[in-house]
């Protein structure tokens, strides 16, 4: 095992004592699939042993909530994927972050590294794979994380992991690789072994087990199909030409409904329509990849695969029901997770919508981004969700970071997105818009592929202003 693995062990066993120790917990959690699983996962750990707690799912961490939870005092605080980006506020509070976000305290040279991690022992114990040099938007989520902390509390929780494998997948760390990578692998595995996980090489579209095929292909965005995404009539087409059939008696098929000889026929075909469009053979290959089956959970339901779960997930917490996806977390199948379907539908809905908005109102470009704002028709917690389905079709253009903005309740909400290969450049999302939101006395951070801002109305001109001169000087450097 490589030497930093060993030492996100090392803080997640530290973290494990510091729980040992205390006598009730408060645990402030993300709304997003990450953070709803982060947070299940920290709440049945701390169950099993019978502590006193408290979930709180919270939209984000900023400096004014920080405050709130000073004044209630919590004996132990346990922040699962968020905290890390604000640790310089947090860093005297007794507790535990299970993260996996750039942390605050930056640059975190090689040589620093050591100090860090006997920083990270103090008070609020770190779990964050930043800290030993591993890339958090990639090779573990605060999911993981938790998982790790609550595997040294037990190991009985290593039936937990499959929630660790939702998170991730919900955060799209399987994206680049078609398959779960670094510290990730570990998740995986204990779930395997702990017969909660089934991991099959399939094709990655989203929808494997739910739509009848035709949609499959029609809302693939990872890759998008050249001639098929959003174009019902030609997914139809396809199909029937290859001699596939789309109904069986009244009932639409889905993808596990065909044969295997019918899956293989079709992803031949894709594959071969992707290269004569001259797509790369890596963007080709992230096609067929792992696809990761929760193993309790019957085959044709949204919680086997779990793309599908962490789907279902979004579809609770970013409209203001994150106890409705951590109820479905915890293994209610009855009131909540009826609630969580009828969320599902409207959450597909505003999805579509939200696409309709940023088309209304347009993409703009300045010399190194693009940008869109969609003021009040699009939240501010799905204004993410959104960039990133943009940034990924034919609509945007394909080698730019996308910068989206939404009115919120504080201010406007920032998301940005960066298409993968501007990494390998020096691009770092989360600098970018830490370093720009400040200056307009905003907050943000996150990821160096995907970060998220809060800054002030009317300050949308300038922000973007220096973000764009912000990712020149990181292309350039
Ligand atoms: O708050 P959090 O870290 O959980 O969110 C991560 C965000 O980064 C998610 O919205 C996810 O979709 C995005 N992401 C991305 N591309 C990747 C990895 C993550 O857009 N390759
Ligand atoms: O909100 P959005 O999905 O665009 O956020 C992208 C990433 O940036 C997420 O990982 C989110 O947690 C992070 N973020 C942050 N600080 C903010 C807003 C978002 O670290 N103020």
């Amino acid at each position: 095992m490589r030497v930093a693995c060993i030492r996100v062990l090392r803080l997640a066993r530290e973290a494990a004592h510091l729980i040992k120790d205390a006598s009730r917990i408060d645990i402030y959690s993300h709304i997003d699939p990450d953070g709803i699983t982060s947070g299940t996962i920290a709440s049945l750990a701390l169950e099993r042993m019978d502590l006193e707690h408290e979930v709180h799912f919270l939209k984000k961490l900023d400096s004014s909530t920080v405050e709130q939870i000073r004044d209630s005092a919590p004996e132990v605080a346990w922040f699962t994927d968020l905290g890390s980006g604000l640790y310089h506020l947090l860093a005297d509070m007794r507790g535990i972050i299970t993260d996996h976000h750039v942390p605050s305290m930056v640059p975190v040279s090689k040589e620093r590294r050591q100090d860090l991690l006997a920083y990270a022992t103090s008070e609020m114990i770190q779990v964050n794979p930043h800290l030993v040099g591993l890339d958090g938007a990639t090779e573990i989520s605060s999911s993981g994380c938790a998982y790790l902390v609550a595997r040294e509390l037990s190991h009985a929780n290593t039936n937990l992991a499959a929630l660790g494998v939702v998170g991730a997948v919900g955060d799209l760390q399987d994206r680049a690789q078609g398959r779960l990578v670094g510290l990730n692998r570990q998740v995986v595995e204990d779930a395997v072994n702990a017969d909660v996980l089934q991991v099959i090489r399939d094709l990655r579209l989203f929808g494997r087990e739910t739509r009848p095929i035709f949609k499959l292909l029609q809302y693939a965005n990872d890759p998008p199909l050249p001639h098929l995404t959003e174009d019902q009539e030609a997914c139809i087409v396809f199909f029937l030409e290859l001699g596939v059939d789309l109904k069986e008696e009244d009932r639409w098929r889905r993808w596990i409904d065909l044969a295997p000889f019918e899956r293989r026929r079709v992803v031949s075909e894709l594959v071969t329509l992707l290269l004569e469009k001259g797509y790369g053979h890596k963007l080709v290959r992230r096609l067929v990849g792992e696809v990761y089956l929760l193993a309790k959970e019957p085959e044709g339901s949204p919680l086997h695969d779990a793309k599908e779960f962490a789907t279902l997930l979004n579809a609770c917490g970013r409209y203001e029901a994150g106890d409705v996806g951590y109820q479905v977390c915890r293994g209610d199948r009855e009131a909540y997770y009826k609630k969580a379907l009828e969320l599902l539908k409207g959450h597909r809905k505003y999805i579509v919508d939200s696409l309709y908005v940023v088309r209304d109102v347009g993409l703009e470009t300045l010399d190194n981004i693009q940008f869109f704002h969609g003021g009040d028709r699009i939240r501010d917690t799905v204004v993410g969700i959104a960039a990133g389905m943009v940034l990924g079709s034919g609509d945007a253009r394909p080698g730019m970071p996308l910068i989206a903005f939404a009115n919120s309740e504080d201010g406007v909400k920032v998301s940005a997105r960066a298409p993968r290969k501007l990494l390998a450049k020096g691009l770092d999302l989360a600098e970018v818009l830490r370093k720009a939101a400040a200056s307009v006395d905003g907050e943000g951070g996150g990821h160096n592929i995907a970060a998220g801002a809060t800054i002030p109305k009317g300050s949308e001109e300038e922000f973007l202003r220096l973000v764009d001169d912000l990712v020149r000087e990181q292309l350039e450097g």
